[in-house]
């Protein structure tokens, strides 16, 4: 089955077409990296507009690339939260269009329920339990999908998300936004270990504080540059890094081992870091978990794991009316995974 998924929750606008919740025929991403760019971050308002701008062109780019036409899709799968509002609204008016005008069935799905499901992409069904860091520009939380596939979240940022602190500490370091990928190639010149910045591990949870950090690297900024002091940004970028990486990994791995989970995945935007990657497969492997890394590619915002998370809803049975509303809070806690893991649960064979 061919689902046609629709992704607009923050700044990418995108559309994707994937067979059986697993074989990507086509993965279209319209960037508007260039629109956000002057600001430092994503503006609500531009977001919004882009999206409109960008949707027809991106879905019809999606079929050429999948080689098919509507009369080939299944259903339309698309997020309908959480995220920014105005954003979230023009893809679902564009599912919701494209479900009427063709008769195809409409899912909406959970944006962090979609990154979870981009772990299927690369390596078939997914198998709970397991322990899911989410890390992106908007989100920061780790999730434990449990036997019976029902998600909760264990932990989650009670400040900035990780990829707004990249973001951030890359416009100090005057670097261009988005500040991730930047910081990522800048510190593998740098030593880790030459400034020693917090570490905020919160005892006792899951959650994350980032803004503590963020002012430590400030001022240790302004301090080198009051005194006088040489600055070498690669190692800035780099201990500024491990810092992060360093609570990420801690926690993860922690909350693995306390509810006896055998695999960890990591997805969003910041799970495509260099340092994250390497340092999480060592940890993992020194403690046996199977590590689920997908592609960076998949792991960013992208529309193929919409439609892998809708397919799995889809087998299930499920239909989402057409009057559904966005909901730019949508919660995760107590939502259930659909499909095969579904199947699989009840003894049946997969769909
Ligand atoms: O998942 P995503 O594409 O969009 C959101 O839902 O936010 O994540 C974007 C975020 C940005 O903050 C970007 O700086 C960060 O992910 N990012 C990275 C890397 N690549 C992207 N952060 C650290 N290292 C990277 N290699
Ligand atoms: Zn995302």
């Amino acid at each position: 089955m061919l689902v046609l998924g629709i992704e607009t929750s923050c700044d990418e606008t995108a559309a994707a077409l994937v067979e059986d919740g697993e074989r990507v025929r086509a993965n279209v991403i319209g960037s508007q990296v260039e629109h956000h760019r002057p600001y430092g971050g994503v503006v609500p308002e531009i977001a919004a507009r882009a999206h409109l701008d960008l949707m027809l062109p991106v879905l019809d780019r999606a079929l050429v690339e999948g080689g098919c036409t509507y009369d080939d899709v299944d259903a339309v799968a698309v997020t309908v939260g959480p995220g920014l509002v105005g954003a979230l609204l023009v893809g679902v008016a564009a599912a919701k269009s494209l479900s009427l005008a063709h008769g195809l069935p409409l899912i909406g799905v959970n944006h962090l329920e979609g990154h979870v499901c981009a772990a299927q992409l690369e390596y078939g069904p997914l198998e709970p339990p397991l322990i899911a860091l989410i890390v992106s520009g908007g989100h920061t939380s780790i999730v434990l999908l449990d036997p019976s596939g029902r998600f909760s979240t264990l932990g989650a940022t009670i400040d900035d998300a990780a990829g707004e602190a990249y973001d951030k500490i890359a416009r100090f370091l005057g670097l261009p936004y988005p500040g991730g990928p930047e910081i990522d190639r800048l510190a593998a010149a740098g030593d880790p270990a030459a400034i020693a910045f917090p570490r905020a591990i919160l005892r006792d949870g899951y959650d994350f504080s980032l803004s503590g950090l963020k002012t430590a690297v400030v001022r240790e900024l302004r301090r080198r540059e009051a005194a006088g002091l040489p600055l070498h940004p690669p190692d800035v970028a780099a201990s500024f890094q491990e810092a992060i990486v360093d609570v990420q990994v801690h926690k993860t791995v922690a909350a693995a081992e306390a509810h006896d989970v055998g695999q960890v995945l990591i997805v969003g935007g910041v799970a495509a870091n260099t340092r994250l990657r390497r340092r999480m497969a060592d940890a993992c492997a020194d403690r046996g978990i199977r590590l689920l890394a997908p592609h960076p590619g998949l792991c960013t915002d992208n529309a193929a794991m919409i439609a892998a998370a809708g397919w799995n809803r889809l087998v299930a049975g499920e239909r989402t009316a057409l009057d559904v509303a966005v909901d730019p809070n949508l919660p995760l806690e107590g939502l259930a995974l659909g499909g095969a893991a579904a199947a699989r649960r009840r003894g049946d064979d997969p769909p």
